[in-house]
């Protein structure tokens, strides 16, 4: 693998790899890479012969008061594990190299609506700045696909809606969550939880489970079920952010006779935002 710092030599060997005749896979990342990222990387793997990543911490989607100066940054561990995931080039470009007449001048992609609620309620401006560098990013590598974790569920279906509404020529496939054997999603964020935050954060997803059990039992009363995973999760030590039951395909409000859901939720520990999601279809047993 080899990794490079500039949109000139990123674009370079993209050209070259696609005279040699290859398919471009692209996996964009902020870095602190766990094995949910590397699983990213082997998706696209599976499905083109040359295998672009990113490492960028992107600062047009942090907000003031978030976490982008303590954001872990680890490139030689991240390049091992790009390395034996199996891709070929990493951009890693700075701040400079992304924005060179700085953020207040950057042209901005918006998603309305789907960036509204959700994340997008507490983390104001959150999904432009993404929307933004994720375009860049897709423009500068050109990807023939670009793959994206279902653990960020608003996200991905953020980045579907900007591909589809621009007309973007890639293909954006979505890879399930991976979770540590508790079931707590692997998260960068998970490095900033003392021990006993470690152990109390599963909580969030066994919750999300008891409410899709509830639910592939006939429960259709949301709002109930909604107040009683909102207690255990208080209970349990977390600040509540949102929990919500959404129509999967829109992420609208679900009602009593929709089938395919997702059950969406974001809590603190401490001064940690910790998010997850379960997407639920009724109509498959599995
Ligand atoms: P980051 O948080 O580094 O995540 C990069 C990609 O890894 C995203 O598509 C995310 O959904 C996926 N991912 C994270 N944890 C995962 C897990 N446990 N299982 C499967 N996939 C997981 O998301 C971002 O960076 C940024 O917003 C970015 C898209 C790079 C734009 O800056």
């Amino acid at each position: 693998m080899i990794t490079v710092n500039t949109v000139r030599d990123l674009r370079a060997a993209v050209a070259q790899a696609r005279r040699e005749g290859k398919r471009i896979g692209f996996v964009p990342t902020m870095g602190n890479l766990h094995s949910g990222h590397a699983a990213l990387v082997t998706k696209a793997a599976q499905h083109v012969d040359y295998v672009v990543a990113s490492i960028f911490v992107n600062p047009l989607q942090f907000g003031p008061s978030e976490d982008l100066d303590k954001y872990p940054r680890t490139l030689p561990a991240d390049q091992h594990t790009l390395n034996t995931a199996g891709c070929a080039l990493l951009f890693a470009p700075g701040v400079d190299e992304m924005y060179p007449d700085g953020m207040a001048v950057q042209t901005r992609v918006s998603v309305p609506h789907l960036s509204e609620g959700l994340c997008g309620a507490s983390r104001p401006g959150h999904f432009e700045g993404v929307a933004t560098v994720v375009s860049k990013l897709l423009n500068m590598v050109q990807p023939d696909i670009a793959v994206f974790g279902q653990k960020d569920y608003q996200q991905l279906a953020v980045i579907r809606a900007m591909v589809r509404d621009l007309n973007m020529p890639v293909q954006i496939i979505g890879e399930p969550t991976v979770r540590a054997d508790d079931g707590l999603a692997l998260s960068s964020r998970n490095g900033y939880l003392t021990a006993e935050q470690r152990a109390t954060a599963p909580v969030l997803y066994a919750q999300l489970s008891h409410m899709a059990m509830a639910i592939r039992d006939g429960r259709r009363d949301y709002p109930q079920l909604i107040a009683a995973a909102r207690e255990a999760i208080v209970a349990a030590g977390f600040r509540m952010d949102y929990l919500e039951v959404r129509r999967a395909h829109d992420l609208q409000e679900a009602r009593a006779e929709d089938r395919e859901l997702v059950l969406l939720v974001a809590a603190y520990l401490g001064s940690t935002r910790l998010i997850d999601n379960l997407h639920l279809n009724l109509d498959d047993p599995s």
